[in-house]
């Protein structure tokens, strides 16, 4: 078999996919150029963590720069002519773009709008990017469905990934770049992101502080979250790389999820038994309940249909497997008493 030389780019590659994305990509010996900005959103130190871990493969270039800067992701493209863009850099949270919009505009807009100039300059064979189930709103109607009415987003985090939907249809459409855009469904795992819900609550119980859950605390109607565990979000866009679309415009969006909600008391019940796992004794958050949040969805629900038509893959790992890699993880990497 011949030396690889098709350059994979990796954009967000310190960030939470990108870094599971790249490593294995890396592993299967592939040229991997990461990007990233090492914004302070969350936890800088994470993001440093998962690049020295990726800096040992000599197939792995990693170049800091920001996606809003234009000048610098041409230069990129021109140096490097990436046969493959996988596009995740972006800045994610559904309640920070009510506190801080601007950066959502730079990022996943002007940001966006950039990496889509560069494959129209520098044609690539497969762009691929990160959509999200935001797009799906408040939507009733479950589960969520690729061909559902989505021009209802409740968050500018939504509106930024739905633009990018439209914006990447149209360019595909004027300028024949094979693009696929992935919702993704909530995803966790150890090493995650710690803005999200599973990992700030368990930094609270380590801080002894009380955990606020924002679903009114009526557990009938509870909020409910399709989950999914990052090592089937990597299967899934690793085998989404050689399924490139084909149809008259060459852009297909596809959900990403577990296709099996779950009940977040359940899942805040399973994260306190799998970490009384990892401690080796009994943990119980305490808990105060909140209203719901503006901008917070009171279910995402994926079906999972027409990707597994595409690629014949589901997301499968359970909540159970899932938390007990992150709880397991937390304890080893913060060194928290058992
Ligand atoms: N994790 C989830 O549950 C989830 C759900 C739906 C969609 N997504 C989307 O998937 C993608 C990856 O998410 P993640 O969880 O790995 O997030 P993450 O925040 O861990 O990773 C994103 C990375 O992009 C970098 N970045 C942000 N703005 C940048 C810019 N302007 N220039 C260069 N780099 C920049 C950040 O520093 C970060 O390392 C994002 O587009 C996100 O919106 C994630």
């Amino acid at each position: 078999m011949g030396k690889e030389t098709k350059v994979h780019l990796v954009t967000g590659a310190a960030g939470f996919i990108g870094y599971y994305l790249s490593k294995k990509l890396l592993d299967q010996g592939k040229i991997v150029i990461g990007i990233d900005n090492l914004n302070d959103y969350y936890d800088i130190k994470l993001k440093e963590k998962r690049l020295n871990l990726l800096e040992p493969y000599n197939n792995f270039i990693f170049i800091k720069l920001d996606l809003a800067d234009k000048e610098q992701i041409f230069n990129l493209f021109k140096t490097y002519q990436p046969i493959v863009v996988i596009h995740l850099a972006a800045q994610g949270g559904v309640r920070y773009s009510a506190e801080n919009p601007d950066v959502y505009i730079q990022s996943n807009i002007n940001g966006f709008y950039n990496i889509l100039e560069a494959c129209r300059h520098y044609p690539v064979d497969h762009l691929i990017y990160a959509s999200s189930s935001s797009v799906y709103g408040a939507n009733k109607k479950v589960p969520f469905e690729e061909t559902d009415f989505v021009d209802n987003p409740v968050s500018l985090y939504a509106s930024t990934k739905k633009t990018n939907e439209l914006m990447a249809h149209t360019y595909s459409y004027l300028y024949d770049i094979p693009a696929t855009g992935l919702r993704f469904f909530t995803v966790y795992g150890p090493m995650g992101r710690p803005d999200m819900a599973y990992f700030g609550f368990t930094n609270k119980f380590f801080s002894n502080e009380p955990i606020q859950i924002y679903n009114n605390g009526d557990f009938d109607n509870d909020l409910y979250r399709d989950f999914t565990y990052i090592d089937d979000i990597v299967e899934g866009i690793e085998r989404l790389i050689s399924h490139k679309p084909t149809g008259e415009v060459k852009h297909e969006v596809y959900n990403i999820g577990n296709n099996q909600p779950e009940k977040l008391m359940t899942f805040i019940e399973t994260l306190e038994k799998c970490m009384s796992k990892s401690l080796g004794k009994e943990m119980v958050f305490e808990k105060q309940f909140e209203p719901i949040k503006p901008g917070d969805v009171p279910a995402t629900y994926a079906s999972t249909d027409k990707l597994q038509a595409a690629i014949d893959f589901k997301p499968q790992t359970s909540i159970e497997d899932g938390l007990q890699q992150f709880t397991d993880w937390y304890v080893e990497y913060y060194g928290v008493k058992r």
